[in-house]
């Protein structure tokens, strides 16, 4: 028999919509479909396309007493990230690599159709996160925001913990 030990667990999902002129979330929510599949999905609704520039925000908290920064707390240039052939960072590089083959995102600017975050299952941050780059035990939060033309459009914290 061959089981699979799980130690990634996502704890919670929160979306906000910063404009709602400029985008709103259709959907945003964690499924428990059972003890081994579970997964986090979303819809962000573009209301201004296209989308020909975006900064992405990401920072990575740990929580000891409140959430504290932890490691990583960086931006870029999305459009640009995905323009250039060559191999970016290495750490915007990682982050992405933990959605986007989920999403529908994974392609160059413009960006004219909703976002779609589908079924990211916990298996394959399991994967990632505990065998590719072993995090160590804790309750985690990553905070990523999105800029687009200079102003702050959405907002979404993703919590899971590690066990
Ligand atoms: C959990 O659900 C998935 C999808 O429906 C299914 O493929 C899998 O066999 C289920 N696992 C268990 C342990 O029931
Ligand atoms: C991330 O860094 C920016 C400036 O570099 C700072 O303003 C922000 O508070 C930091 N965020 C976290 C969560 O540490
Ligand atoms: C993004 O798409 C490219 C081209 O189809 C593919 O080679 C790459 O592996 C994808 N990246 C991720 C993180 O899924």
């Amino acid at each position: 028999i061959f089981q699979i030990y799980a130690r990634f667990e996502f704890t919670n999902l929160e979306c906000t919509s910063i404009d709602e002129h400029f985008g709103k979330f259709d959907s945003c929510y964690l499924k428990s479909v059972n003890r081994t599949y579970k997964y986090a999905a979303g819809k962000y609704i573009l209301l201004q396309i296209p989308v020909n520039n975006a900064i992405v925000k990401i920072a990575l908290m740990k929580r000891l007493n409140g959430y504290k920064p932890f490691l990583y707390n960086f931006s870029f240039d999305y459009c640009n990230y995905m323009r250039n052939t060559n191999p970016g960072n290495k750490v915007t590089t990682f982050f992405l690599s933990l959605v986007l083959p989920y999403s529908n995102v994974n392609h160059t600017c413009p960006y004219s159709e909703d976002l779609i975050l589908d079924k990211l299952p916990i298996s394959f941050l399991n994967y990632k996160l505990t065998e590719i780059l072993p995090f160590p035990e804790g309750e985690y939060r990553v905070s990523s925001s999105l800029r687009v033309n200079g102003l702050k459009r959405a907002h979404v914290n993703i919590y899971f913990k590690i066990f």
